[in-house]
C-alpha cells in the first residue's frame, strides 16, 4: 500500500524554481485529516500540542510519545503501548502522535477502537471477504489499537486479538497500544512503576491472563511501554 504522497513524497511541500516551495494538494483540511485517519468525533480537537503535563509522569511520557513521532520510521514496525488509570489522556496522546506523522511525514495511520476492529474482522471473515481485504486492514503502516483487553473477552476475541498482535510483529507494523491494564504484574517489582501498577490494578486486570502470555511476550518487544500516572480528567471536568 501506498502510504507517502507521490507528489511531494509526504513532505507535504512542492519544490517551486527558484528555491520556492508550495503546499501540495495531499494537505487536508483539519476535518479530512480527523476521517483520513479514522479519528472518533471527540477526539478530533486532540493534538500533541494541546496535551496538558500536569506532573513529572505525563511529562516523561509526553516526551517520549512526542520524540517517537518525530523520528517516525515505518520500516522498523515499533510502535507504542500507553498504560495507565482511565481519563488520564492514552487516547488524546495517540490521536496526536497519528496527527503529528501524517502531517510531517504523509503516512497514513488509522485509530481502531480494538473492540470495533475485531468485529470488522469477524464480519469481514463471515462475509467470506477474501484473505486480502482483512490483510488490507492489518497491512496498515501504522494502527492505534485503542482500549486493548478492555471488559471480558470471549475465546474468539482473545484469539482475534493474538491474530492481529502476532501479524503485526511478524510483518514489522507499527502499533500504537492503550490499555487500563498492566501487562504481567512484574511491573511491581520496579519501584517506579510499583505504585503506577498498583493504583490501575484491580483482580484479574492483568494483559497476560487476558490476552496470553505470547500476546504480552510481542507487545513488549514490537513496542515502547510507557506508563501514565495522574488524575482523571474526565471527573474532573464534571467537577
Ligand atoms: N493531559 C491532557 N491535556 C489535555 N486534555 C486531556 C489530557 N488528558 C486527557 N485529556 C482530555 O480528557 C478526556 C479524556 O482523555 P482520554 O484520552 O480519553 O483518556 P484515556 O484514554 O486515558 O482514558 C479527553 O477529552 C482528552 O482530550
Ligand atoms: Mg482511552
Amino acid at each position: 500500500m501506498e502510504t507517502h504522497c507521490e507528489k511531494c513524497k509526504g513532505t507535504g511541500f512542492l519544490k517551486e524554481k527558484e528555491g520556492k516551495v508550495s503546499p501540495c494538494s495531499c494537505r487536508f483540511s483539519e476535518e479530512d485529516i480527523n476521517r483520513i485517519l479514522g479519528i472518533p468525533r471527540r477526539f478530533w480537537n486532540a493534538e500533541l500540542d494541546n496535551y496538558m503535563c500536569e506532573n513529572p509522569s505525563e511529562s516523561d511520557a509526553y516526551k517520549e510519545v512526542y520524540i517517537y513521532a518525530s523520528s517516525y520510521e515505518p520500516s522498523t514496525g515499533y510502535g507504542i503501548t500507553l498504560i495507565g488509570p482511565p481519563g488520564i489522556g492514552k487516547t488524546h496522546l495517540v490521536v496526536g502522535v497519528l496527527k503529528k506523522i501524517y502531517r510531517e511525514k504523509g503516512i497514513r495511520g488509522r485509530f481502531f477502537d480494538t473492540k470495533d476492529l475485531i468485529y470488522k474482522l469477524k464480519a469481514l471473515m463471515e462475509e467470506g471477504k477474501s484473505a486480502r481485504a482483512i490483510k488490507t486492514l492489518l497491512d496498515l503502516p501504522l494502527i492505534v489499537l485503542d482500549d486493548l483487553g478492555s471488559e471480558r473477552l470471549s475465546e474468539w476475541q482473545r484469539e482475534m486479538i493474538s491474530y492481529i498482535i502476532s501479524y503485526r510483529y511478524n510483518n514489522l507494523k507499527s502499533t500504537l497500544i492503550t490499555t487500563n491494564f498492566s501487562l504481567t504484574g512484574e511491573e511491581k517489582k520496579n519501584k517506579k512503576l510499583k505504585k503506577i501498577v498498583e493504583d490501575i490494578d484491580v483482580p484479574k486486570a492483568l494483559m497476560a491472563d487476558r490476552l496470553g502470555a505470547g500476546t504480552v511476550s510481542r507487545i513488549y518487544e514490537m513496542t515502547k511501554v510507557i506508563y501514565l500516572q495522574g488524575r482523571d480528567r474526565r471527573k474532573h471536568n464534571k467537577i
